[in-house]
């Protein structure tokens, strides 16, 4: 098992926070637009639960995943692109990680801004430090609500973008990305 990326493959370890990560957000969106549309109120606040557990297992998977970048940096780009496209893939990786604090955040003020606690995997619950406040919680719930589809829309964006360095380039962008690929 490799631990350290190395210029040619990610490390086990960014492997598995990258596919976990991933799992979770689109766990957590399916969730979030299934919590939405939902009028029972204990189905409801069942599904609302385990939306907001999966959001913080993101969260926490997201500073596991952000302290290991900075200890083991990650592979540089393909030779197969030039030019400025590698600072965009590197912009969108940046932008992919503010969205991934982003949406959880919101989330967490939205929650707040019903004067709701925050139910800390059913351990604890954090109260809220805010007073219940219709009207931030309408724009919270649009920003929320906006933030996480523009998230999905940029992983979508990423997925294809490894795909077609897959097909169409055929170097090893997504291959270095999948598991069994540490020692090639
Ligand atoms: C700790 C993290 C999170 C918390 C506390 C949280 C909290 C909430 C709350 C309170 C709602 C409102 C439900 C309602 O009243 O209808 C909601 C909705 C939603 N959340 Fe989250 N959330 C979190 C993370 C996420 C993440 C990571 C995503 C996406 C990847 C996401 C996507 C959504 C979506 C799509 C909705 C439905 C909005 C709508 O259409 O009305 N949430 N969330
Ligand atoms: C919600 C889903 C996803 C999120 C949030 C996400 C997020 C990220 C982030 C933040 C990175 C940067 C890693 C770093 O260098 O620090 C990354 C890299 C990567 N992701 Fe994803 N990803 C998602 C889904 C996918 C999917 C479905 C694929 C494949 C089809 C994929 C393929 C890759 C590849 C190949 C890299 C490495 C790119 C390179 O070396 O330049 N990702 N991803």
């Amino acid at each position: 098992m490799q631990l350290q990326n190395t210029a040619q493959s990610y490390s086990t370890v960014s492997k598995v926070l990258h596919w976990w990560m991933a799992v979770l957000v689109v766990v957590c969106w399916m969730l979030g637009v299934f919590t939405s549309g939902q009028v029972e109120l204990t189905s409801r606040a069942v599904t609302l639960f385990v939306h907001i557990t999966v959001g913080l297992a993101l969260l926490d998977v997201l500073v596991l995943r952000v302290l290991w970048r900075a200890v083991s940096s990650p592979p540089p780009a393909e030779r197969a692109i030039f030019g400025i496209w590698p600072c965009i893939g590197r912009l969108v990786h940046y932008l992919l990680y503010a969205m991934l604090l982003m949406v959880p955040v919101t989330g967490i003020v939205l929650q707040f801004s019903y004067g709701k606690g925050l139910p800390l995997y059913g351990l604890i619950e954090i109260p809220s430090p805010l007073v219940s406040d219709a009207t931030l919680a309408n724009i919270m719930i649009e920003v929320h609500k906006l933030s996480a589809h523009a998230l999905i829309m940029l992983a979508a964006t990423h997925a294809l973008t490894a795909l077609v360095h897959h097909y169409v380039f055929r170097d090893r962008t997504l291959v270095r990305m999948l598991p069994g690929s540490d020692d090639s």
